[in-house]
């Protein structure tokens, strides 16, 4: 089994000026551009970007399933590509795809991907991951007879089987259950407190800021915002005010706000212009439901950075007609 703590100096993933470029008939695509971070041992790390950012790609190269063009990246310590075994010893790989073998059973491919690390008389570990991932009762099905999110539970347990001290999960809750997504999330918060480095991509917000001690965006192939979670949402420090609407919403307003169906999202910083987007809507003749005035969460920082909105657009208030 690998040792979890190593020198504090030692990163438990160094991101070293990685780029990579997908050539194709059609052209090249940059999939990432200079990407340079670090993360510490035991820490519980998010990495988020849209459909596309290069989240995955840069997660395969840790992975050593795709090549960088430029730059490199050590996992404690060691090459991904020059030190692959024990770089790759080192880390459990949850994919973003689902891939398995459907002659097996759950625990025979368990098993076979323990063996490929070497651990064997692993079945105690094995039924504790079963257990804690809902799958005890699977445990003798046969891959193809599981369902998606199944499927997914089998993936998260074949990343850990074999104990690595830095856990990497790619979406790991698209597609599945709430009560797993509650279970599976306090089994990987457990083993972060046990030491275990964890990387984690999701396009579930509420999860990122819940779990993420430290968070990277990454848009189009760079990294646009690294910090502390509670920094990154001190940092736009601002009042959302939600409520529902049925009427279309006055364009200087809409331009501003972020609507989901009926239900309508605008920042506002201070009571004032709370007070000043109520009159607007009033003047517009507007009837806004059950308002709420709340904390801006991670979702509206993730759009702001997205969006590249660095300064709030001033709220002109016109005279009621
Ligand atoms: N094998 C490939 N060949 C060519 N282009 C690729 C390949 N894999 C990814 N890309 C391109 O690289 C870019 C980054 O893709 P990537 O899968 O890393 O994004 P992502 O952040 O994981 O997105 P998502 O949130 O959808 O999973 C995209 O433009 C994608 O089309
Ligand atoms: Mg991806």
């Amino acid at each position: 089994m690998s040792s979890i703590s190593t020198g504090a100096s030692t990163p438990a993933i160094s991101f070293q000026d990685v780029s990579k470029t997908y050539v194709g008939a059609r052209g090249s695509v940059h999939a990432l551009d200079n990407v340079a971070f670090d993360i510490q041992p035991g820490e519980f790390f998010g990495l988020l970007g849209p459909n596309g950012a290069g989240k995955t790609t840069l997660i395969s190269i840790l992975a050593g399933l795709a090549r960088a063009s430029g730059g490199a990246v050590k996992v404690h310590g060691h090459d991904v590509v020059a030190d692959y075994a024990a770089a790759r010893r080192s880390l459990g790989i949850v994919p973003q795809e689902l891939v398995f073998d459907p002659f097996f059973s759950v625990r025979e491919a368990l098993r076979i991907q323990s063996g490929y690390f070497g651990v064997y008389d692993n079945d105690a570990w094995i039924d504790e991951l079963l257990e804690n991932l809902g799958l005890s009762d699977k445990a003798n099905a046969n891959m193809r007879q599981l369902s998606g999110g199944m499927k997914r539970r089998v993936l998260v347990a074949q990343a850990l089987v074999h104990r690595p001290p830095v856990i990497v999960l790619d979406e790991p809750t698209a597609g599945v259950d709430v009560e797993l997504r509650q279970t599976l999330w306090q089994f990987v918060a457990r083993l972060n407190k046990q030491g275990h480095t964890v990387l984690l991509t999701t396009h579930y917000l509420e999860e990122a800021e819940a779990l993420c001690g430290r968070i990277a965006m990454l848009k189009q192939g760079k990294v646009v915002a690294l910090d502390r979670t509670s920094a990154l949402l001190a940092g736009t420090a601002s009042t959302m005010m939600r409520f529902k609407l049925d009427a279309v919403l006055p364009p200087d307003l809409a331009s501003k706000a972020r609507v989901t169906g009926r239900i309508v999202q605008i920042k506002a910083h201070d009571a004032k212009e709370v007070e000043a987007v109520l009159a607007r809507l009033h003047a517009a003749g507007c009837q806004p439901e059950d308002l709420e005035i709340g904390r801006a969460d991670l979702e509206n920082v993730f759009l702001e950075i997205m969006q590249g909105e660095s300064k709030p657009l001033p709220l002109k208030v016109e005279a009621a007609a």
